[in-house]
């Protein structure tokens, strides 16, 4: 048995039980892992399916280039369809974007504009109107503007919801999940909805971001944004795929805390999972209150963690944002080349403290 090419093995990614890391809830925490997907993120499936379904619409042709603005993961998955298919890819992305990322996306032909990460979405500069201006420039090209294209959580309609659902024989009471362009959750809780009205559908958002203020009251309050650190997590604009009738309740997590909660994953229950993967299980925590104890939640793992060696799991980059305090409060110090050193300094002091005591105490 094979599979004809390595896009046949999109999807039905594992659901895993959390059984360490919530081992004191009352409800059954569970996990939909999505870097099992062979770009290691859920936005494999949107990539192929927005792809097909151009192609189904007489959008892309032979010898087409395919641009989007994308912060990674749905450039990772393009890139990789693209390779398969044969299409040119050309993706701007944040100036956010992690290095191991943008050299995933170079790795598998595609060619990267980086653009700033401050810049407004209008800003000519920024990845979102960089990647209109090349739509306009490239002849043949199709732009997938995944915020906006249907397709979108379409994908997510079609797979990742039935997957779940049968995944937990119905029994899901809850599905955590974080917003970005909104496909993942507005897809999935679509599907899951139908089967049952109950469902609690959260959606975990970002302090700088726009999308909780915006469900709660209606307003795109530009007031809300500043910089944070998590990747694919929040948004500054209010995408078209974000159904927000759907979402039951939004929870907002900090950079901080999500990277702590993505470590100590790690740790229990050895699994390496990517930034916004921390934030949902922060929110789950936030949840704790409100679970009771035949309670089955879902949350939703978007990426590997393998793409944030540089930040989340490097213990210098952790201090330097002041999210590990200090040597003594750090969850984790023991490996690191830094946190030994300090380690020995520590003991030095200690042993010559020791020796000028017993020196004096023997009045050399
Ligand atoms: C790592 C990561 N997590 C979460 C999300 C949010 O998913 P969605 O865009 O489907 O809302 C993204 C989207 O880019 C992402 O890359």
């Amino acid at each position: 048995m094979y599979c004809e090419n390595v896009l046949k093995t999109i999807g039905n990614t594992p659901l895993i039980k959390l059984g360490r890391m919530f081992a004191d809830f009352p409800a059954q925490v569970f996990a939909k892992v999505e870097s099992f997907n062979p770009g290691q993120s859920a936005k494999d499936r949107i990539a192929l399916f927005m792809i097909e379904e151009a192609e189904r619409k007489g959008l892309l042709k032979p010898g087409s280039t395919i641009i989007e603005a994308t912060s990674g993961n749905t450039g990772f998955g393009l890139a990789m369809v693209s390779a398969i298919k044969g299409y040119k890819c050309v993706l701007t992305v944040s100036s956010k974007a992690s290095k191991e990322k943008l050299s995933l996306l170079r790795s598998l032909g595609a060619q990267v504009v980086v653009c700033p990460s401050d810049a407004a979405p209008e800003d000519p500069r920024s990845y979102y109107s960089r990647a209109e201006q090349l739509a306009k420039e490239i002849p043949n090209s199709f732009y997938v503007a995944q915020n906006f294209n249907f397709d979108n959580s379409e994908a997510h309609y079609r797979t990742t919801g039935p997957e779940i659902w049968e995944q937990t024989q119905g029994k899901i009471t809850h599905y955590v999940c974080c917003v970005g362009t909104g496909g993942t959750i507005s897809g999935t809780a679509r599907y899951l909805k139908e089967k049952n009205p109950n469902i609690k559908i959260i959606g975990v958002d970002a302090y700088g971001s726009v999308l909780k203020k915006y469900w709660q009251t209606g307003i795109f309050d530009k007031n809300e944004i500043f910089s944070y650190k998590v990747e694919g997590l929040g948004k500054t604009i209010i995408p078209d795929n974000v159904d927000f009738d759907l979402i039951d309740d939004f929870i907002k997590v900090t950079d901080k805390n999500s990277a702590l909660k993505a470590r100590e994953m790690a740790r229990k229950e050895g699994m390496l999972i990517g930034y916004s993967s921390g934030s949902t299980l922060e929110c789950i925590h936030k949840l704790k209150s409100q679970l009771k104890k035949d309670d089955v939640v879902v949350a939703l793992f978007s990426d590997h963690g393998s793409r944030y060696l540089g930040k989340v799991f490097n213990d210098d980059w952790m201090r330097q944002q002041g999210f590990l305090q200090s040597y003594d409060q750090s969850e984790d110090d023991s490996s690191s080349y830094e946190a030994m050193k300090h380690k020995f300094r520590a003991y030095r002091l200690k042993y010559k403290k020791y020796l000028r005591q017993t020196m004096q105490s023997l009045k050399f």
